[in-house]
């Protein structure tokens, strides 16, 4: 029934698709004319701060502060605030984007008079032109603006009179036209629709029209106290709404389902905290430094016993569908191997007497509570993605933290790319890549799509990511970010796969997600580590360098000289380049959400296996499984 519906699924995904392609040619005329209409405006407005408009990217999900329509026929959206641009806004540039429905070029040094070709923008629905320096009449009939919203021309120098079409438009929810040098008296109104409104600091005089007059007298402050002279009507005001993120909620419940896996757990593992005990004891003896080795059996002194039944309280915890057949005895008599240090931790390969292999995090400062710990282990325990690694179990006590995950013995992607010290590369063929990056996309856009919407990765990077049993990138080391303390600001800057912005607030979001995974497909690209060094020791990080050789000069000279030797891929190369770049985009909000990534990655090579002569024998990557 459910391998039904998923087939269904595929079936009409692959139909819009077709939709698409047959609608393709007509919309790629038209927003390539938007295109260059965006050209010339950049071209002939100066600006302080360089947009990263390269013509050979398409417009849409690449172009900082540019949206296009679903279908990728139109840009709709354009903002582009504190970008620096000075001078006037060129004729015949933005007014030719006639689908625009959003435009904020608010917080620069625009000076001039209001753009009449604007009137060309038949479907604008919001306008922030605030903190420039506009100047002269406001246009006298743009009552074609039937669509207008939002009006912020606030902190500007315009003068003359309010025109009359700006008091009538019927769709109008916030009109902000402070501080300007607006006079002449506010002609009568009828916006049925308006809930903000501010027209304070400008050099207005006469009465207040009737219908403005639910609106408290600050709105109107700073012109002619004529205007102060009414009573407040009684009908309430409302302020434009604001967004406001609603809790998480699934807390509660989550509590009372960890209490039945703790009370399911005990009874399965019963004593053996106590073995567990011992094993933790040797991983702390053993340091945390880079040793090999065993894990002992046998008799325990006096120190550990009293530990032991301070530990009493605290189990091992397995998850749901966890088959492992192993107990802490068993673990006991593991052998130990320090797999390597991450950012959370420290992480050992431990091989069971059976052959059984599971890898144990050890994690350090963790930064909450019992509860908080448990609640975070059980939202990352319930993801079952085949391309997210399980969380099998997991341990808490005052002194340890651990978590129990699968082994994948190619190791990650990190180390075939890289090697350890540039040795012992991996050798990895494009298919592979690809199949890892659309694999680590799916793993992200399930961990997404987890609590309501709202759930981070938070360390996403090349040495998280494994390959699962078909070869597809799989994402470990999910969700840590909330519960420990452990990555200080500029460890993490000096890593190079987190966002910028992440400096300054420390709190991992999705789009920060976003950008480490873009950083992540710039390494399957390049074959270089996001940061590394050049022979003349010059620390390089890998997305400016990306982006330095893309400004200077389109070569192929970014590629890893490893993939240079399949033919024919330069084409889905560079696609993917550029879906890497849309992804480090530096303004979080302007970069892709992880499905329109994962649309974008599946396609470079869906569009293209249609275009290659049939001998090609590279596997066709199926579509994705609905997250
Ligand atoms: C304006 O918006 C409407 C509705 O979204 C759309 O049908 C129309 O084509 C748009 N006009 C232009 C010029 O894009
Ligand atoms: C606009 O500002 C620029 C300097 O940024 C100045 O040279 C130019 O004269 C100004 N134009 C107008 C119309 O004020
Ligand atoms: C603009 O308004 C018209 C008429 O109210 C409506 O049909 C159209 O969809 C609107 N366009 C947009 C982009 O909202
Ligand atoms: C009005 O705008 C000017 C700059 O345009 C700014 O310096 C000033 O603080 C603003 N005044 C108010 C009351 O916002
Ligand atoms: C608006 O300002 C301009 C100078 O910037 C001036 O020439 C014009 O007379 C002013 N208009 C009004 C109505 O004050
Ligand atoms: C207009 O811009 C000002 C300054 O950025 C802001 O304080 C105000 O809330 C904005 N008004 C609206 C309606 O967006
Ligand atoms: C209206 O605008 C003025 C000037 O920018 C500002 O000082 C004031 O706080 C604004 N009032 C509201 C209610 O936004
Ligand atoms: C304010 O308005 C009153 C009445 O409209 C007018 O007599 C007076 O001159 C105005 N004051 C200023 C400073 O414009």
């Amino acid at each position: 029934m459910k391998r039904l519906q998923i087939f269904t699924l595929f079936f009409l995904e692959g139909f819009f698709l077709l939709l698409l392609q047959i609608h393709g040619s007509a919309a790629a005329t038209l927003v390539e004319n938007d295109k260059q209409a965006l050209l010339d405006f950049a071209a002939k407005l100066p600006h302080l701060r360089a947009l990263n408009w390269n013509e050979q990217f398409p417009v849409c999900n690449y172009w900082t502060g540019v949206e296009c329509s679903e279908d990728g026929s139109r840009v709709i959206s354009l903002r582009l605030p504190g970008v620096g641009f000075h001078g006037p806004i060129p004729g015949n540039t933005l007014s030719r984007l006639s689908a625009l429905q959003i435009l904020s070029l608010r917080s620069n040094g625009i000076n001039g008079s209001f753009p009449l070709d604007f009137g060309n923008l038949r479907n604008l629905s919001y306008l922030y032109l605030q903190y420039n320096n506009f100047k002269g009449p406001l246009p006298l009939d743009f009552s074609v603006w039937k669509n207008l919203t939002v009006i912020n021309l606030s902190n500007n120098g315009f003068n003359g009179s309010i025109p009359y079409w700006i008091m009538h438009l019927n769709q109008l929810t916030s009109l902000d036209l402070a501080n300007n040098s607006l006079s002449g008296e506010i002609p009568d109104s009828r916006l049925p629709n308006l809930q903000f409104l501010n027209i304070s600091y400008n050099n207005l005089n006469g009465a207040v029209p009737k219908s403005l007059q639910r609106f408290p007298k600050s709105v109107f402050l700073g012109n002619n106290d004529s205007l102060l002279e009414y009573t407040v009507s009684s009908s309430p005001i409302v302020l434009a709404p604001r967004d406001e993120n609603p809790k998480s909620k699934s807390v509660g419940k989550l509590s009372e389902r960890a209490f039945l896996e703790i009370v399911v757990a005990v009874s399965v593992v019963g004593l053996l905290g106590f073995g567990f005990l011992l094993f933790v004891c040797f991983l702390k003896r053993k340091k945390e430094d880079g040793f090999p080795g065993k894990l002992e059996r046998g008799g325990m002194s006096p120190e550990k016993a009293i530990s032991r039944s301070q530990d009493a309280n605290n189990r091992l915890v397995f998850f749901e569908g966890c088959n492992y057949a192993f107990d802490l005895e068993d673990l006991l008599r593991a052998s130990a191997e320090v797999l390597g240090k991450g950012t959370f931790g420290i992480a050992y390969k431990a091989i069971l007497e059976d052959a059984t292999t599971v890898v144990v995090k050890r994690l350090k400062d963790v930064s909450v509570g019992k509860r908080e710990f448990e609640q975070q282990m059980e939202v990352v325990g319930t993801i079952k993605h085949e391309n997210v690694i399980e969380l099998r179990a997991y341990y808490y006590s005052k002194d340890e933290k651990l978590m129990v995950y699968d082994y994948f013995s190619q190791g990650s992607v990190a180390s075939m790319l890289h090697g350890k010290g540039g040795e012992n590369r991996t050798h990895l063929d494009w298919e592979t890549r690809l199949k890892i990056a659309i694999g680590a996309a799916r793993g992200i856009a399930r961990i997404h799509a987890e609590n309501g919407g709202k759930l981070v990765h938070g360390n996403f990077k090349s040495a998280n990511i494994f390959l699962n049993s078909r070869q597809y990138g799989c994402v470990s080391d999910l969700c840590l970010s909330t519960i420990t303390s452990a990555l200080a600001p500029r460890i993490a800057l000096a890593a190079g796969y987190r966002a910028p912005e992440l400096t300054d607030t420390r709190k991992a979001t999705q789009p920060s997600d976003v950008y480490s995974f873009g950083v992540m497909l710039l390494e399957l690209l390049t074959g270089k580590s996001p940061v590394h060094t050049t022979n003349g020791d010059e620390i390089i990080h890998l997305v400016r360098w990306v982006h330095s050789v893309v400004r200077e000069e389109w070569t192929a000279e970014v590629f890893d000289v490893e993939l240079l030797r399949y033919p024919n891929i330069e084409e889905e190369l560079v696609e993917m380049l550029q879906i890497a770049m849309a992804c480090v985009v530096r303004v979080p909000d302007q970069r892709p959400k992880i499905l329109e990534v994962l649309k974008m990655i599946e396609n470079v090579r869906q569009r293209d296996s249609e275009n290659r002569p049939s001998s090609d024998n590279s596997t066709p990557i199926p579509p994705s499984p609905g997250v």
